[in-house]
């Protein structure tokens, strides 16, 4: 069974994004909204941004649902989920909701508290989501289900290594899955942005080569997802570049990463 995509535009029906509220997350919803999706049901916890993002989607014909939630309440992530996945069938799940956090301005390290709360949302939320929203999709035979990684999945950064660990995790997985779910009609992609604007990314410390803006990366992840990769990763010097880092003995990569900024001592 094919997927309800509109037939002059080759767009879902009914997106859902979590981190809805994020500089990814909203041009993703403007990007299918403008692009022709009828339906957007957008996750986020900030009230304001969250009705202007709606606000901005409805104002180009999209009907938007929208849900605050903390996606750490995992129990409460798969309530909503499950009922929405029953109500409103989405098409494409995009599971972007992600926080980063860093070793500090003085290198003093991630603090065990902000790692916890970044592995429940990068990790334990985003596999949580794919639970809630596969048994609808499997039943149906058809979805689609976009996990936000990151190039940062490809080698640690000294940085923010936590939050690489976790991008790998989420690769890996959503990997495993797309080939477990080939035959049953719900594709799984995974996406590996570079740097991207978005608060996220000013956040960060380190060099930020070939910066994209947010609705420049919203495009490509939706192309990508039209077209089914089983990778969408951009932009294409740091796609190779940081593969390449992966492949090569760490000791060079990390040489090579130290040249660059990263890691500075
Ligand atoms: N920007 C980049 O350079 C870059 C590169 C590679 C991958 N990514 C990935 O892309 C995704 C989107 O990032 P972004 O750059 O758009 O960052 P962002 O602007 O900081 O947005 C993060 C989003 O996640 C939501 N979120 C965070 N913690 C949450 C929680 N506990 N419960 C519910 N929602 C929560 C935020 O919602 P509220 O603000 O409403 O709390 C916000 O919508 C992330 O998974 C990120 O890791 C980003």
């Amino acid at each position: 069974m094919m997927m309800q995509r509109n037939a002059l535009s080759g767009v879902p029906e009914c997106v859902l994004i979590t981190g809805a509220t994020g500089g990814i997350g909203a041009a993703l919803a403007f990007e299918y909204a403008r692009a022709g999706s009828r339906t957007l049901i957008l996750q986020g916890r900030d009230a304001r941004r969250l009705r202007e993002v709606a606000e901005g989607c409805e104002a180009v014909g999209a009907r938007v649902l929208t849900e605050r939630l903390d996606v750490r309440d995992l129990e409460a992530l798969g309530v909503w989920l499950r009922s929405v996945s029953l109500g409103e069938m989405p098409d494409l799940v995009v599971a972007g909701a992600g926080v980063n956090i860093d070793t500090g301005a003085r290198r003093q390290g991630e603090t065990w508290e902000d790692v916890q709360r970044l592995l429940e949302v990068n990790i334990q939320a985003v596999v949580a989501t794919v639970h809630a929203v596969l048994p609808a999709m499997r039943a149906r035979r058809q979805g689609q289900i976009a996990l936000m990684s990151s190039l940062a999945a490809w080698r640690g950064l000294p940085e923010t290594p936590s939050y690489c660990a976790s991008k790998a995790a989420v690769k890996v997985y959503g990997e495993a899955m797309r080939d477990g779910l080939a035959g049953e009609g719900v594709h799984v992609n995974v996406v590996m942005p570079g740097y991207v604007e978005s608060r996220m990314c000013f956040d960060m410390p380190g060099p930020k080569p070939f910066l994209w803006d947010a609705p420049r990366a919203a495009r490509a992840i939706r192309l990508g997802l039209r077209a089914n990769r089983a990778r969408i990763t951009f932009p294409f010097p740091l796609s190779l570049g940081t593969f390449l880092l992966s492949v090569i003995h760490p000791a060079v990569s990390g040489w090579i990463l130290r040249k660059l900024g990263y890691g500075g001592r």
